[in-house]
């Protein structure tokens, strides 16, 4: 097996792989391209749920469609809240309630915890995944939930053979649930796990994965 020639989080960023403008950025609230479906929940019906002041941070959250249109139906207490590499492309500004933040969730990280965090098809093009995934835990709020897309085949140790059931097995040890039917990941409540991994770099040409896409290798070694 040939050595994947890995690349820092600066190169990963810059890369054709992460800086695509034919991603699909835009799914909205509910319907055919949108986060209910991509979820399998609906975000507003959870939030609308919450006893006051319901939160809601986005991680590369696109054009922030879902966040904007989650405003509209929430109180004006509610902190809704989107970090994308890519600035706001909606040409209206937002509504007060949303924040949107242009920065690398690989170094981001917020002042506050959340009730939902959701990152819809972003780890795909994320290099040290298992970190951030460790980080998220901790800005959950005590009874919040996180859920993202996973896909375990682009984890990988240092020789580019497969990780990714080691890391399955880690993240459900330290309490997250997987889902490989739908490619999903889920974590209720804040933790503060630490997962046996180090991260060594990424892979900016390991290929598509499960969506079709061109998405980024996450290789690791052993602590
Ligand atoms: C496939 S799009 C999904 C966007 C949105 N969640 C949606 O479903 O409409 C993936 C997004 O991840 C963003 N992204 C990629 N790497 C990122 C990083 N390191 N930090 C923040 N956003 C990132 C991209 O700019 C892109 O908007």
């Amino acid at each position: 097996m040939p050595k994947p020639s890995l690349v820092s989080v600066s190169t990963l960023e810059r890369s054709t792989v992460v800086a695509n403008n034919t991603m699909n950025r835009e799914r909205g609230l509910a319907g055919v391209n949108s986060y209910a479906r991509e979820l399998g929940f609906d975000p507003l019906a959870r939030l609308a749920a919450r006893p006051a002041a319901p939160s809601w941070l986005d991680l590369c959250s696109g054009e922030g469609r879902a966040l904007r249109e989650a405003a509209r139906a929430l109180p004006g207490d509610a902190v809704l809240t989107g970090v994308d590499l890519v600035g706001p492309l909606a040409p209206v500004p937002a509504p007060p309630t949303v924040t949107e933040i242009v920065a690398s969730v690989s170094s981001w990280t917020p002042t506050r915890t959340y009730d939902l965090i959701t990152c819809v098809h972003g780890l795909h093009y994320i290099g040290d995944q298992l970190g951030l995934l460790a980080r998220v835990a901790s800005w959950l709020a005590p009874d919040g939930l996180f859920t993202a897309h996973f896909d375990p085949e682009s984890v990988r140790w240092a020789d580019g053979s497969a990780a990714g059931r080691a890391a399955v097995s880690a993240l459900r040890s330290a309490g997250f649930r997987y889902s490989a039917r739908h490619h999903r990941l889920t974590l209720e409540g804040a933790r503060e796990p630490s997962l046996p991994f180090r991260y060594l770099g990424a892979d900016p040409a390991a290929g598509p994965n499960y969506t079709g896409r061109p998405a980024v290798g996450s290789h690791y070694g052993h602590p």
